[in-house]
């Protein structure tokens, strides 16, 4: 039995942080140690303690140890087209994305941009991610592919859209069932591979899919399901439009049983008092994308209120609408939305919703998301000085809290010394795979 010890800072959430002072949300090390076995953490404790023997010791002092990052919505086939230009949310999807995708359905364009997808993720230290894969069927076996070589935790899905859309990018309600049903047999539970049932929203899916959908989800509970939901002003009216029974954008998930604690949606900017009530109920998440939400103009997410409706909350880049795959960055445009909207997002809370929160809107807690016994040893290693301006200000950052702020503020991929997957170096040995 072979045992690596990480020694460094260690610094992993317990619960939720409910205000700057809440020192009981988390557990902070300053000299601790990691032990890791077979890809798990069997112990966390003060180095001084632990039982060094003949383990493998990797210092990363005076560096800071936190789980990896969890991004819970991207599009990995839109990691060619970020920083697309256009107004709003339609004209993006028309101009730039739904020609985009149609190059998935070649084995060896969706094999090499999932390749340096996953090189880019663990750059930034995110190890677990959600992500869309496009319609065809191809571009979801090479995420799974590439995730299963680098032993990553992934969940994603093929897109179910059927209308309102290049024809070379649609499917049927017929064939988006029958590919996600082999799809699901191939890769749900394949390595660590969990996959999502993914109808793109109301508006690329005709009532037809959305039973399709439906039919899918019923049959298949271990599964996620992922779309998009009150993203942009437009958006919202056409798909009120293509389903007029419905009481409103919700009630159209909600008509065809796809909301529940496995569901995410992606952006819920624009929710009625009726929508954050069944939110609520279903258990399903919303996921605040914020960089998305910027670049596309699409809004302001209101956490509070769906927090305080009792919502479970996810966060994420939601790449190529999102400018970063940065959750670093991610958080830090989180946290100017939330002031735009008079509401304040402690370090604390940006740390914990990158990792065990977004575990906990996965129902990973306990694999993911958190640095104890039993959890997988996927890591982040946190270089709080990695730039000239951020060793400046570290010189004058006397609290943890300090450190976590500016780390949020004017961190990115340079800040991420080592990533971890599953007990394995990962950042240090991109190439080498
Ligand atoms: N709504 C439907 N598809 C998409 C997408 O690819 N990106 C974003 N941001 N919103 C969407
Ligand atoms: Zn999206």
């Amino acid at each position: 039995m072979s045992v690596t010890i990480l020694r460094g800072r260690v610094l992993s959430f317990l619960s939720e942080p409910q205000g700057l002072d809440d020192t009981a949300s988390y557990r902070y090390l300053e000299d601790g140690a990691i032990s890791i076995v077979d890809g798990k953490i069997v112990a966390v404790e003060d180095f001084d303690s632990a039982a060094v023997g003949d383990a493998v010791v990797i210092d990363h002092r005076p560096h800071l140890i936190m789980p990896g990052f969890i991004d819970t919505h991207l599009h990995y086939v839109q990691s060619q087209m970020i920083a697309s230009y256009a107004g709003s949310l339609l004209e993006w999807l028309n101009t730039y994305t739904f020609v985009e995708e149609q190059k998935f359905s070649q084995q060896g364009h969706a094999s090499a941009v999932a390749s340096a997808f996953y090189d880019e993720l663990i750059r930034q230290g995110t190890t677990t991610a959600v992500a869309y894969c496009s319609s065809a069927p191809a571009s979801v076996d090479a995420y799974f592919a590439e995730a299963e070589k680098r032993n990553m935790l992934m969940i994603g899905g093929k897109v179910m859209m059927d209308r309102n859309a290049p024809e070379a990018l649609c499917d049927t309600a017929q064939s988006s069932y029958d590919d996600t049903r082999t799809l699901i047999a191939r890769w749900h539970g394949r390595g660590r591979g969990l996959y999502a049932i993914s109808p793109r929203f109301a508006i690329t899916s005709t009532p037809e899919q959305m039973a399709a959908a439906q039919s899918l989800v019923a049959e298949h509970p271990e599964c996620y399901v992922q779309t998009h939901l009150s993203e942009n002003d437009a958006e919202i009216t056409l798909s009120m439009q293509l389903y007029p029974d419905a009481p409103d954008y919700t009630g159209i998930y909600q008509d065809y049983g796809l909301l529940g604690p496995k569901t995410l949606l992606g952006h819920c900017i624009h929710l009625n008092r009726r929508e954050t009530g069944v939110l609520a109920e279903t258990g399903s998440v919303a996921v605040f994308c914020p960089t998305s939400n910027l670049f596309l103009g699409s809004g302001l997410f209101d956490h509070q209120r769906l927090s305080q409706h009792g919502v479970r909350i996810g966060v994420a880049t939601d790449i190529g609408g999102g400018t970063s795959f940065s959750m670093l960055r991610t958080l830090d445009e989180g946290y100017k939305i939330l002031q735009l909207r008079g509401q304040r997002l402690t370090p604390f809370n940006s740390f914990y919703m990158m990792t065990l929160g977004n575990a906990r809107a996965l129902s990973l807690e306990g694999t993911i998301g958190t640095i104890a016994p039993g959890c997988s040893a996927d890591l982040v290693v946190l270089d709080s000085a990695a730039t000239p301006a951020m060793a400046l200000r570290m010189q004058t950052a006397t609290q943890l809290v300090e450190e976590l702020f500016l780390l949020q503020t004017l961190g990115d991929d340079r800040a991420i010394a080592e990533v971890y997957v599953a007990g394995a170096q990962a950042k240090s040995t991109i190439g080498g795979l």
